[in-house]
């Protein structure tokens, strides 16, 4: 009212910020603290009101959330989804309200694929085969040998914890080198990695030559394991992980961790460009995916300086 007194108009959109409903997975790991941080900074940046809802890795919550998001009318709907499967219903009443949803970092299992606008992440198989790349280069030095190899999945059910198996066994499958021994989620945390990196060497002790871990944070929860099990991790037992968050570098830095395959956290850009495209009517494309690289430990101390996360 008083810029109207003062005879100052304001375009309409400066009068209606973007809304968007942001549900997120939780908080179980470095790289989520930094997508859930450039979601925000992000949304800051672009003056978009961002209604967050953390969901503590549990997808009833992100089914509430994403109600509520509906309830409310918000503009655009974004999340991150826990689990592939189990969203056909809540994704309807979206449609059926006429809100546009976005998917970021991980995919949904729907049939109907009109019920989302687009998904901005990662390729996860891409990175599972990336790991197993840098895995069979590495048996390659040591012919002969066979590698006993565990892996740490992700949650289950979840599409890094599908994506970064299939790919990872798309590229050890048939090499006579590489042997799988076991495999168990453990959730993506470091305290479940540990956990389970403990079962394994109770089980298999010095019979492990791998670890493959789906992300990060499990490889340094599995790291302290190793250590407390009087093995070196990165030498009596070598590690490939994803994610490429400052804690791996420091672990490779440390030589306790030898290579991270990366995957980019830093969607919110990106989701206010589109969230705002996708209001004004403009084509989307249906998948949106993030330029990654591969970090072995050699290249850890140059790259520490330029990470972002
Ligand atoms: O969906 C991306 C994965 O989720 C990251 O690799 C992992 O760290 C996170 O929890």
């Amino acid at each position: 009212a008083a810029l109207a007194m003062a005879g100052i108009t304001l375009p309409a959109f400066a009068a209606k910020p973007l809304v968007i409903g942001f549900s997120q997975v939780g908080a179980e790991s470095e790289w989520r603290t930094a997508n859930t941080v450039s979601i925000k900074d992000a949304a800051k940046k672009a003056g978009v009101t961002l209604k967050f809802a953390d969901a503590q890795q549990r997808q009833e919550n992100q089914v509430k959330a994403i109600r509520s998001f509906i309830a409310q009318k918000v503009d655009v709907i974004a999340f991150s989804p826990v689990v592939e499967s189990g969203w056909d219903t809540v994704l309807r009443e979206a449609k059926a309200a006429k809100i546009p949803v976005i998917l970021t970092d991980r995919d949904v299992n729907v049939a109907d694929k009109s019920l989302y606008v687009t998904l901005i992440g990662s390729d996860f198989v891409e990175e599972g085969r990336r790991a197993g790349r840098w895995l069979v280069d590495y048996a390659k030095k040591q012919p002969g040998k066979t590698l006993n190899i565990v892996e740490l999945q992700g949650t289950v059910g979840s599409a890094p914890a599908i994506d970064r198996k299939a790919g990872f066994e798309e590229v050890i499958k048939g090499n006579p080198q590489l042997k799988m021994l076991r495999t168990q989620t453990a959730e993506f945390t470091r305290a479940k990695g540990k956990e389970v990196m403990e079962a394994f060497l109770k089980a298999h002790g010095k019979n492990i030559n791998v670890l493959y871990a789906h992300n990060d944070d499990m490889a340094i929860g599995a790291i302290q394991a190793i250590e407390e099990a009087g093995l070196k991790p990165g030498k009596d037992i070598v590690i490939v992980s994803v994610d490429g968050v400052r804690g791996a570098f420091e672990a490779m830095m440390q030589g306790k961790l030898n290579v991270t395959v990366e995957c980019n956290p830093l969607l919110g850009p990106l989701l206010m460009q589109t969230a705002k495209d996708v209001v004004a009517g403009k084509p989307v494309q249906k998948r949106l995916v993030v330029e990654e690289r591969v970090f072995p430990a050699e290249v850890a101390a140059k790259e520490f300086p330029n990470r972002k996360y």
